[in-house]
Order: structure tokens, then sequence, then C-alpha cells
């Protein structure tokens, strides 16, 4: 398949768009179970472990009468205001804000969207930001979560727009329905925005916790050109490239910032192959500043202990010293 559509191009006909090339090779790791990991696959052992693992924290849960509680701690989300001092910010964008919403598994939590709504009613932002894993499985429909993340956007008023990737839960289908929610979704992809002439560029990249592939590394290489870049990543996992790569802003979420924590938020369990220091919160990695958002929902138990859901309002500051 591959061979042909690129021999179309070397033939002298017009480019195959880079989106159909990502699509072809996304579904073909989808339904081939071939998800590649940055660092190392999983065997069939690690799902049989996890299926176990959630089984045994339900039952513990429920022996110690903590289930209901986690259930309700689920429910209680919060819009986290949080400054960023960044260095190159251009001026014109300095106090630029950006709602940042991750990991909303709208399907886990039915309801969700619509308090999450009642939260966010009466905001204006200039641009709005979303890090994946809209639904709950990482297969099968996603008509439901799609309705619920329409109504949510419907109380979003995001002056320059709303940008979108995806997330290991996400699968290559779902793009078309998230554009057509207005959404401008950025698959290895970049949206650059102007005001009095300085320029700042959203940079998106396809999930890399199951799906990396060299197209990620790619966009960041060809954007690289010293505009400043906000990187919108399912999860944390591509730090030290986009690092090297002068990314300045790395946004990302899937860790859920843990969701079941110990006491003082300290994650057990962070769905990350490398970078569990970044599991959560404001984080920097040499010239980059970072943040992971510990979502808006919840997966395999819709629980959470010591570490609350939320949505993330920045608003980017210019560094002082500059
Ligand atoms: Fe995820």
């Amino acid at each position: 398949m591959f061979q042909e559509l690129l021999s179309s191009e070397e033939a002298g006909c017009d480019p195959i768009p880079s989106r159909l090339l990502w699509a072809t090779n996304r579904f073909r790791m989808e339904t081939e179970n071939r998800r590649t990991r940055r660092y190392g696959k999983h065997g069939r052992q690690h799902w049989v472990f996890l299926h176990v693992l959630v089984v045994l924290l339900k039952i513990l849960l429920l022996i110690f009468r903590l289930y209901r509680r986690g259930l309700r701690n689920a429910r209680r989300i919060q819009v986290e205001s949080i400054d960023l001092c960044l260095e190159n910010l251009p001026p014109a964008f300095d106090g630029y804000t950006i709602l940042h919403i991750s990991d909303p598994h709208f399907d886990s939590m039915p309801g969700l969207a619509r308090q999450a709504a009642e939260l966010l009613d009466g905001r204006d932002v200039d641009a709005c930001v979303l890090t994946g894993d809209y639904r709950r499985h990482s297969h099968g429909l996603h008509r439901r979560a799609m309705e619920d993340l329409e109504h949510l956007l419907n109380h979003i008023s995001a002056r320059d727009g709303v940008f979108g990737v995806l997330g290991n839960h996400d699968d290559c289908h779902m793009v078309l329905s998230l554009e057509s929610l207005g959404i401008r979704m950025l698959i290895n992809e970049h949206a650059t925005l102007e005001r009095d002439g300085q320029r700042i560029r959203f940079v998106g990249v396809d999930d890399v916790h199951y799906y990396f592939t060299d197209q990620a590394v790619d966009v960041l290489e060809r954007t690289d050109d010293g505009t400043f870049r906000i990187l919108l990543v399912h999860s944390p996992e591509l730090f030290v490239e986009a690092a090297e790569l002068g990314i300045n802003l790395y946004l990302c979420g899937h860790t859920h910032g843990g969701q079941v924590c110990l006491p003082g938020g300290v994650p057990i369990i962070c769905h990350l192959d490398k970078g569990r220091r970044f599991a959560r919160g404001v984080w920097r990695h040499k010239q980059m500043t970072g943040v992971t958002n510990r979502g808006l929902g919840a997966s395999g138990l819709a629980v959470r202990y010591n570490c609350p859901g939320h949505m993330l309002l920045l608003r980017l500051r210019r560094d002082p010293g500059e």
C-alpha cells in the first residue's frame, strides 16, 4: 500500500497528502494492534495485569468502604488558574489565555460535560486546547463522547478557536467527528497565530504513548524557525525530543495526575514509559516549560483520591527579565 502511494509521487503526480499517509498508517496500527510505544511495547500480559489490577482495586475499595467516596471525588472537578512565566514570549501575546482540557473520558462519567459546562459558562479565553482521550475505551463507538464534547464546546468562548490532538484512547476515525465540532485538529500539523505582526505557533502531534511514529519528530523539526511554539501532545513522553528541538511550552495530559494518589497527591501508577517526574503540574526540562493536566474525567474505575480532576486556565506571561 505504502509503496504504491509513494511511487505515485515519484512518478510526478500530485503529492499524497500527509494526512492520508498518517491515517493509513494509524489505521493499520489500530487494526493490527501494532501500537508503537516510544520506549518499547507491552505484551498481552501487561493488559491482563492491568485488568486484574482494576478488579482488585475495586474489591479493596468496596471492602474498606472507600469506593463511593472515590466516585464522589471524581465528580469534584475544578477550574484551576496558572500563570506561566515564559522566556521569548512575543510581547503581543503577554497575557494570552489558554483553556486546557484533557482526558475527559466523557462516557465514563455521565453528566460530566454538563457539570464542566456550568463551571466554564461566561469565561472568555483566547484559545482552547484539547489534549486527547475523549472517550472511555480505546475501541468501539465514540458517538456519546462526541455529543458530550459538543455540549461542553457550546459553553466555551475562544477567540482564536479550539485546537486538538488525539489521545491513546482515540482512533483515527474520530478526527472527522472532532473537526465537525469546529475543532482544528493538529495531527503532526501546526497553526500559526499573529498579533501586531508577532507570531506564536501551536504544534500538534499524534499520540506518542501508543502510536509514536517519526512524523511526530518531523513536525517538530519542520516548524523550528524561531517562532514561539506551544506543543500539544497527549502524554509527556516526547519531552526529550521537544526540548532538543526548541519547543517553548509543552501541554499534555494522559496521566490523570495518578488519579489514585497517596495523601499529598503522590501518584502510584502514571501509565508513563518515561518521564514519571512529569506526571502532573508545571515542570521544566532544559529551556522548555511543561504542563501536565490532571485530566477532567477518569478511566478504569471512575474514582479519584487525593487528585481532583480539573480544567486549566493558563495565562502566558512574558519573563520580566527580558
Ligand atoms: Fe491516555
